[in-house]
C-alpha cells in the first residue's frame, strides 16, 4: 500500500448556500470511492458554464440539488481508480466526459467519481483546457447544428451569442460544414467572430432583424438561438427565410432577465410551431437529455470531435484558465459577460493546465 497516496486529500468547491459567487467555498475531504460501474478521475480541467450560475443562484428549479453540492458538468482527467465491473478503462488513461445530473456534475474538484460509460479516452498530447471545451460546448454545437438544425453545406445560418463558449464552437463546426454564417456579439468580440468565419452583428447597437435583411435579402435558413426570451425568439423567427428552421438552445439572457425567461421561451416556441408558414420550429432537447438517451451517439461524436481537435481541425477558444480555488472569480467573469470562449478551472494535475 502506498501511504502517501492514502494521505492525499480531495479539494472540492461547493455551493454552500444559494446566492452570489461568494457562496462557492472550498472544502477538503477524503478521496471519494468509485461505486460499481464508476471510475475515480483525477481532474485536470473542469468547465464553467452559464448553467452553473443558474444552479448556484436559484433554489426553486426543477431537480435543483440540496446544498451543499458541487457544480461542474464537463471534466478531463486521468483514471485514478476503477470501481467494480469496469473493464473499458484502465488506471492512468486520460479521459473526458460530461455528467448529466442536473447541477451536480461534481467537476469543480481534484477528484470525482463518474460512470465509466460517460467517459471516452482522450488522444495523447492535448491541452486539457481545450479538451474540456469540446465536451459540452462542441457536443452541444454538433447536436444543434446537425441533428436538430439539419444544416447543409452552403446554407445561411445566424448564430446568436457567437463569441460565447457554445457560439465559438458553433462557428467552428459551421465553417467545417461549409455554412455562410452571421453572428451576434458585443463589438469588442467582432474580430474573433470574423476570424471564425462569420459576419459580425453588434446586438447591443444594431437591430439584427434589419441587419440580416439588408445583408441577405430573403433571410437565413437556420437561426441558432442560445439567448432565449419570447421577444428574442420571435425576432429570430422573423429573420428566417422560406422553410427556415429556428433552433433554441438556451437562455443566456437569464442572468439579466431572471428565471421566467425559460417558461416564456417555451410558450413562444409552442406558439411559433403553430404558424402555418412553412418555417420549422423543431423540438430542441438539451445536450444532457439527448446524451443520456443516446449514449452511442454521445461516445461516437465526442470521440470524433476529440480526433478533430488532435488533427487541428477545431481550436477551442479558452477565455481564461483559473485555478480551482478561484471558482468564484470564474463565476463573476461569466456574470459580467463580455468574455470570449469558455472559462475553465484547472487543477495542478497536468503540466499543460497551469493558468
Ligand atoms: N441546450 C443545451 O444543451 C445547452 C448546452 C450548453 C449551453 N447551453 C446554454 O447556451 C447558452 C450559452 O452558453 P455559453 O456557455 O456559450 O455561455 P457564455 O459563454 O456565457 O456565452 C453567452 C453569450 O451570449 C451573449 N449574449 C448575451 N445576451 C445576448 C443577446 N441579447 N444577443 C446576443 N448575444 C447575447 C454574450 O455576448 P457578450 O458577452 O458579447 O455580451 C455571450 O457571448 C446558455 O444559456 C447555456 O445554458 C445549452
Amino acid at each position: 500500500m502506498n501511504s502517501e497516496k492514502n494521505e492525499e486529500k480531495n479539494h472540492r468547491v461547493v455551493v454552500s448556500r444559494h446566492g452570489g459567487p461568494e457562496v462557492l467555498q472550498e472544502v477538503q475531504e477524503d478521496l471519494p470511492e468509485p461505486g460499481a460501474g464508476e471510475v475515480r478521475v483525477k481532474v485536470q480541467a473542469a468547465g464553467v458554464s452559464a448553467f452553473d450560475l443558474i444552479y448556484r443562484r436559484w433554489r426553486r428549479l426543477p431537480g435543483s440539488p440540496r446544498v451543499p453540492f458541487t457544480l461542474g458538468e464537463d471534466v478531463v482527467g486521468t483514471v485514478d481508480k476503477l470501481g467494480s465491473a469496469v473493464t473499458s478503462l484502465e488506471p492512468g488513461q486520460t479521459v473526458a466526459g460530461g455528467t448529466w445530473a442536473l447541477g451536480v456534475g461534481g467537476g469543480y474538484a481534484d477528484f470525482v467519481c463518474l460512470p465509466a460509460g460517460e467517459l471516452v479516452p482522450v488522444p495523447p498530447g492535448l491541452d486539457p483546457a481545450e479538451v474540456v471545451c469540446v465536451v459540452v460546448n462542441y457536443l452541444t454545437a454538433h447536436l444543434h447544428l446537425h441533428r436538430i438544425g439539419g444544416v447543409r453545406s452552403g446554407e445561411r445560418v445566424l448564430v446568436h451569442g457567437a463569441a460565447g463558449g457554445v457560439g465559438t464552437a458553433l462557428l467552428q463546426l459551421g465553417k467545417l460544414a461549409g455554412l455562410e454564417m452571421y453572428g451576434t456579439a458585443s463589438r469588442h468580440n467582432h474580430e474573433l467572430v470574423s476570424a471564425l468565419g462569420a459576419t459580425p452583428i453588434d446586438y447591443r447597437t444594431e437591430d439584427f432583424v434589419e441587419r440580416i435583411r439588408s445583408l441577405t435579402g430573403d433571410g437565413v435558413d437556420v437561426v441558432i438561438d442560445p439567448v432565449g426570451g419570447a421577444r428574442h425568439l420571435w425576432r429570430s423567427y422573423r429573420v428566417l427565410g422560406k422553410g427556415g428552421r429556428l433552433v433554441w438552445l438556451g437562455s443566456a439572457a437569464t442572468n439579466k432577465k431572471g428565471l421566467l425567461i425559460g417558461p416564456f421561451s417555451m410558450l413562444i416556441m409552442v406558439f411559433l410551431k403553430l404558424i402555418p408558414d412553412g418555417k420549422q420550429v423543431p423540438t430542441c432537447p438539451t445536450l444532457g437529455t439527448f446524451a443520456k438517451a443516446h449514449n452511442e451517439w454521445y461516445r461516437e461524436t465526442l470521440t470524433e470531435l476529440l480526433d478533430s481537435l488532435a488533427a487541428g481541425r477545431i481550436k477551442p477558444v479558452v477565455a481564461e484558465r483559473m485555478p480551482l480555488a478561484e471558482a468564484a472569480r470564474a463565476h463573476e467573469m461569466l456574470e459580467r459577460s463580455g468574455h470570449a470562449g469558455k472559462v475553465v478551472l484547472v487543477t495542478g494535475a497536468s503540466p499543460l493546465s497551469r493558468p
